[in-house]
């Protein structure tokens, strides 16, 4: 189970994200628009701290990688050519007496977390009754009832990966009529046939004929792959390079649900790593290890992170992996890093007619380049980093306190400025100060309520530190400064509040 695996708790991370200007539901004044959300004052701060941290170890940090900002409409081809118009399809179901629409591999997937969970309750039970001799491996291995749950949860994978693969949606109907799996909301099974749902938007571009047809695309990469050479040639670059882009996907999911988690219109960060044709899998290899670390300098718990290889890959791969995170509802896909071939650029090359190749200086050959990916959802990191840090405290004084432990580097803002009182002088000191750290850092200055409440006002949305200018401010120069997760408070001089801010900021 996952550290704050429950729907209350999800429930309460969607309540404070609205109550304190993260996110809120798109035009929610006309009752929402499902699968769309916008991002208030703290959320967009938080978001663009998440897009620059990424854009930094990236592009910065990276002397080989440049970035790109292409446009969301592309000409149809390109969606001809990368396969989207032909495969980027989900597999569909609809219940006839509740008329709710699912994704049927989705509701497999839940009823084998449906046994999976007999499993557990049965270990729970074993491991109470045997207390500190129990083994959970040889139990696993050994007890008729789990073996049975196990060798049935890999018979309906394995049937439903076959299924998958070679696009049998009758034999998916057949598993799903066969294991009784029924509709969460009329709990018949009184099912239609499965049919293939296209997820590509489509809208016209200039006049309504339909010629005009075109996509909002699915994936940022397209863009990447349609400019490899613009961009190899203008930025001189030589193999093994990358292009990095961050923006906008469309995606017209069946079922969008889970907040922020599936979205139909949300933000991806895609990195192109253009590498020689052979070495592909040891690229792979480095970019998965570089991707975990991007995770983990965070500082957020190991244990919620997961690396997860991909069994079915999707029409472009021929190797995968997948950093899923412990999300409130469980273990799910954050990022994925794909070993893509040469599948994109030689049919590009293809479609379009035009060479997409390198010119090899050392073997003097031209080839078109193979392609390490790696994927990453802003609004899916968003929400890793909303559930890692969303914490209830109970304090010394019997008090509580809601604290975003946001990673520092990421959070909204970094400092909050309280003049103790809103007279003496006090809240003209407070400006000072407030002018001496504005340019350099996202700090905001408060002066309504007490001070206690402007701490737990800071400790919601995730801010590190909290400085009070008092009267003794007026006579030295030095304020004391609160930090957010121990809740310390230290003296220091005003002069040195960059370099504190600063130090903790620092990756
Ligand atoms: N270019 C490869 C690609 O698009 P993907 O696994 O379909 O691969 C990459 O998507 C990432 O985009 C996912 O790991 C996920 O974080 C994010 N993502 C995909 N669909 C999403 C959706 N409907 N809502 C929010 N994020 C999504």
């Amino acid at each position: 189970m996952g550290k704050g695996n429950s729907e209350d708790f999800f429930k309460k991370i969607i309540a404070h994200a609205k109550e304190y200007g993260f996110i809120f539901q798109s035009s929610e004044i006309y009752d929402g628009l499902s699968a769309a959300y916008d991002y208030g004052p703290f959320g967009v701060e938080l978001k663009n701290n998440i897009k620059d941290y990424w854009w930094k170890s990236m592009v910065q940090y990276h002397e080989n990688i440049v970035g790109l900002d292409s446009a969301i409409f592309m000409h149809p081809s390109t969606w001809k050519a990368s396969g989207h118009l032909e495969a980027f399809n989900d597999p569909m179901i609809d219940n006839k007496d509740s008329k709710k629409r699912y994704r049927a591999d989705e509701l497999i997937e839940d009823h084998l977390d449906k046994i999976e969970k007999k499993i557990d309750k049965e270990i729970k039970k074993a491991a109470k009754r045997f207390g500190d001799d129990f083994d959970e491996d040889q139990f696993r291995s050994t007890h008729p009832k789990v073996l049975k749950y196990t060798e049935k949860i890999e018979a309906i994978k394995n049937r439903m990966n076959n299924a998958l693969e070679n696009e049998q949606l009758d034999e998916l109907k057949k598993l799903i009529e066969e294991e009784n799996i029924t509709c969460p909301v009329s709990g018949s099974a009184n099912w239609t046939d499965v049919r293939q749902f296209n997820l590509m938007f489509s809208t016209e571009l200039g006049s309504t004929s339909e010629n005009n047809k075109i996509y909002l695309r699915p994936e940022t990469a397209q863009g990447i792959f349609v400019n490899y050479l613009n961009v190899q040639k203008t930025g001189r670059m030589k193999l093994p390079f990358g292009i990095a882009q961050i923006g906008k996907a469309f995606r017209n999911e069946i079922v969008a649900r889970q907040f922020i988690f599936r979205m139909r219109e949300f933000e991806q960060m895609e990195l192109q790593y253009f590498v020689q044709p052979g070495t592909e899998m040891e690229w792979l290899e480095y970019w998965k290890n570089e991707r975990v670390k991007w995770h983990k300098a965070l500082g957020i718990d190991d244990d919620f992170f997961r690396l997860y290889e991909h069994e079915k890959l999707a029409h472009y791969a021929n190797a995968a992996y997948d950093i899923e995170f412990d999300f409130p509802f469980g273990f799910k896909e954050l990022e994925g890093i794909h070993s893509r071939t040469d599948f994109d650029l030689s049919a590009h090359q293809e479609h379009s007619g035009k060479k997409l190749q390198y010119y090899d200086p050392e073997t003097q050959e031209s080839y078109v380049p193979y392609v390490v990916e790696t994927s990453i959802g802003l609004d899916r990191m968003f929400l890793a980093v909303l559930t890692a840090a969303y914490k209830e405290e109970k304090l010394q004084d019997n008090s509580e306190r809601v604290v975003l432990k946001i990673p520092p580097i990421l959070s909204p803002y970094k400092a909050a400025v309280f003049p103790l009182t809103k007279k003496d002088g006090l809240p003209e000191k407070g400006r000072e100060v407030m002018d001496k750290l504005k340019f350099n850092f996202m700090c905001q200055y408060e002066e309504k309520d007490t001070i206690g409440k402007r701490y737990r006002r800071h400790d919601a949305i995730g801010t590190p530190y909290c400085i009070t200018v008092d009267h003794q401010t007026l006579e030295d120069n030095t304020v004391t400064i609160r930090e957010r997760d121990s809740m310390e408070q230290e003296r220091v001089e005003i002069d040195r509040l960059q370099e504190i801010i600063q130090k903790r900021l620092s990756m």
